[in-house]
């Protein structure tokens, strides 16, 4: 019930989210991924839609539920999330990557699956570099500042120092930042936001709590730079 009583500060704007990891095949029954259940993602994507948004979420595979309202597109690899994000993005006011993106995909990933040698020899696997979804995203923020651009940081170390190098860097106005450990599957979490102010600690609450307190703060910056 608490849902419909959120302050519609989204209202009538346009939200894109990623969420969850990527898959990167190795063969048809294997394959690389990274360590995310998605439930940060889909709390943001509740907390905008409850915000009063026309929120897209682009999910790697996960096994949650869509939130309601919310128009899911279920992606496997990081290029098929980058084509899908690509796809979605006229129009849209934000675009939250929240998503767990594999960096490098398996170069020489094969059509049927690898078997086991009898001499023990093992599979030797080459990568590539995955698209950069946010900073793609990025470079085609518009003059009225959209879409307004946020990206999320799990570090294992050095939180403050990487956060602040990593918005720079990324090209971005805001980036949330967590602490693997902390956060991975877990049902709450503690974050950073940094902008071009510095950074402000959330402290740790649940998910969903912490993504209505997100929410909150993108409207608020969302308001600033469409004056
Ligand atoms: N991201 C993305 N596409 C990628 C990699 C990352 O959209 N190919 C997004 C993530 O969704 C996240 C942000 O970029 O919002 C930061 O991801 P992170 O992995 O921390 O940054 P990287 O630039 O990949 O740097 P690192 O070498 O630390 O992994
Ligand atoms: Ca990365």
């Amino acid at each position: 019930l608490i849902a419909a009583f959120q302050p519609k500060v989204l209202a009538g704007k346009r939200v894109l989210i990623t969420a969850g990891p990527t898959f990167e095949a190795i063969d048809p029954v294997r394959g690389i991924t990274n360590l995310s259940s998605g439930k940060m993602g889909y709390a943001v994507a509740r907390a905008a839609r409850e915000a009063g948004a026309e929120v897209t979420l682009i999910s790697g595979p996960t096994a949650l539920d869509a939130p309601f309202g919310v128009q899911r597109l279920n992606v496997q690899s990081a290029r098929q999330m980058h084509d899908a994000v690509m796809a979605q993005l006229d129009g849209q006011h934000v675009f939250i990557a929240v998503a767990a993106v594999a960096d490098w995909r398996v170069l020489n990933s094969s059509e049927q699956k690898m078997k086991k040698q009898a001499d023990g020899s093992v599979p030797e696997l080459k990568f590539e570099q995955n698209p950069d979804i946010l900073a793609a995203v990025a470079a085609r923020t518009n003059l009225s500042g959209h879409p307004y651009c946020v990206g999320f940081a799990a570090e294992s170390e050095n939180l403050i120092e990487f956060g602040a190098s990593k918005r720079e860097k990324k090209g971005i106005p805001l980036l949330v930042g967590n602490i693997g450990h902390h956060t991975f599957g877990q049902d709450d979490n503690t974050i950073i936001l940094f902008d071009e102010n510095g950074h402000t600690v959330l402290p740790r609450a649940g998910k969903l709590n912490l993504a209505r307190q997100l929410i909150s703060e993108i409207s608020k910056r969302l308001a600033q730079t469409s004056l």
